[in-house]
């Protein structure tokens, strides 16, 4: 079986990839010049682990390849998939559909014959059906099929998620296009992953809803360590002691500075807008937006607080950039306006982050001073500020830390340290929604 994947971005190429290790013959359609010139060098131009093995095997196996030529690539292909980018539309929340409309007509320009074209993309309800009607009025004589497929992986454990998923969702209306995704994900039968197939839909809205849901998981354990600060209890007994209920569930209740990446900020903003589109608004949605985005300007203020009220001529280390740890992904991410406050402030920021730091740049202020390593970026330092939890963080000494830096304000916005060791050590101090130190 033969398809192809329009977008080898963080989606598209994991997709690609995994579906060339499924035994399908798969060429992924990218428009970027520097990512395909990189993909025909053998290089994978995001970071997401074990995503260079699994290309370059199956670029030798001769089942992965890689293009600008959309025609080429759609010729003769049983599914075409869109896998292209869906960011907010400037001005007004809704998803930018741009790209993957004008993917649409050139897929419809370039097939020669029956394919599913299949939605990787997130998509607000409703595109699928525009899509089909783009494809019709652009090609009158072709015999199609469209299905929305979204992606639910999450960038760091993408191919896992891929390979071994909770659950596939597929919206599809005719037996010809359920048949040509199921023979697709049938290696995905042997491992039992629920195959949820559904109207066209009910699948788009699935994808929103899933994020909205996570979204709104993550911001109510946060507004739980507000208060958790204010009472004097833990927020991680209280996290463990909710999840541990079935209904509830363990995951997505850590604290943190907001959640950002590329996309529950983006996804919660559609869904607001279709949901108040469709006169259904969503309240809950709306509200968690609007608290994860005061959540997100306000960790600044943490820092300028434990940093004794100003950071005007203070040296603040960064540890970690991304919107979480193993991807190089910046979209959204926290640091962005946690740094741009306090270099605005006047401190100077020195940042390390293992894998995002090129991504990095040019969403920071130019001051910023990219560092070797978390010791290089600690060095002679006022503050300390721990924002994204990568593994090689939590393994730093406390004993360390002290001595390289001038400062002892340590702010831990993902609770990775111990808060006695930490404070053993001499250092002041503050995470999120743990109690301070005992009278
Ligand atoms: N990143 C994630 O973790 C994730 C997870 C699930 C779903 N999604 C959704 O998947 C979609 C893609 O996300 P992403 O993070 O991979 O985006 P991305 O920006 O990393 O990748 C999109 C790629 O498509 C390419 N492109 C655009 N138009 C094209 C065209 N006409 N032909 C060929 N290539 C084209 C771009 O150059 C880019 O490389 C979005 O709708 C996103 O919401 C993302």
């Amino acid at each position: 079986m033969r398809i192809a994947m329009i977008g080898g971005g963080y989606v598209g190429l994991v997709s690609g990839a995994c579906f060339a290790e499924f035994g399908i013959d798969v060429t992924v359609v990218e428009v970027d010049p520097k990512k395909l010139d990189a993909l025909h060098g053998g290089r994978v131009p995001i970071y997401e682990p074990g995503l260079d093995k699994l290309v370059a095997e199956n670029v030798a196996a001769g089942r992965l390849s890689f293009t600008g030529d959309l025609a080429e690539a759609v010729h003769g292909a049983e599914a075409i998939f869109l896998a292209v980018g869906t960011p907010t539309r400037r001005g007004d929340g809704h998803a930018d559909l741009t790209y993957v409309y004008a993917a649409a007509e050139q897929v419809a320009r370039a097939m020669t014959g029956y394919a599913v074209i299949v939605t990787k993309s997130t998509v607000p309800v409703g595109t699928g059906r525009r899509i089909a009607e783009i494809v019709r009025s652009t090609r009158p004589d072709l015999e199609f099929d469209v299905a929305s497929n979204p992606e639910f992986l999450r960038e760091g454990n993408a191919i896992g998620d891929f390979m071994r998923p909770d659950r596939v969702v597929i919206g599809a209306e005719t037996d010809r296009a359920r048949e040509v995704l199921r023979l697709l994900y049938r290696p995905l039968y042997l491992i039992e992953a629920p195959i949820v197939f559904t109207g066209i839909e009910t699948a788009e809205l699935t994808k929103y809803a899933a994020n909205a849901f996570l979204a709104i998981k993550v911001t109510f354990i946060n507004e739980m360590a507000d208060l958790c600060e204010k009472v004097g209890a833990d927020v991680h007994d209280v996290a463990r002691g909710i999840g541990l209920d079935g209904r509830i569930g363990r995951k997505f209740l850590h604290p943190g500075p907001g959640y950002g990446g590329s996309c529950f900020p983006k996804d919660t903003l559609a869904l607001m807008r279709t949901a108040l589109d469709y006169g259904a608004p969503s309240r809950l949605v709306e509200a968690t937006v609007a608290v994860n985005d005061a959540r997100k300007s306000s960790m600044a203020m943490r820092v300028i607080n434990a940093c004794g009220g100003s950071v005007r001529g203070k040296t603040i280390a960064v540890l970690g950039l991304t919107f979480k740890p193993e991807t190089d992904d910046m979209r959204d991410s926290p640091s962005i306006s946690i740094i741009a406050r306090l270099a605005g402030d006047g401190a100077t920021i020195r940042a390390f982050d293992p894998e995002g730091m090129e991504q990095a740049r040019p969403m920071l202020p130019g001051s910023v001073v990219y560092c070797r390593d978390a010791p290089d970026a600690v060095a002679g330092a006022d503050a300390l500020v721990l924002i994204t939890e990568w593994n090689e963080f939590r393994a730093l000494s406390p004993v360390k830390l002290r001595d390289a830096m001038r400062g002892r304000v340590l702010v831990d916005l993902r609770n990775v340290y111990d808060p006695i060791a930490m404070r053993q050590a001499g250092f002041d101090y503050h995470s999120i929604g743990r109690p301070g130190p005992l009278p």
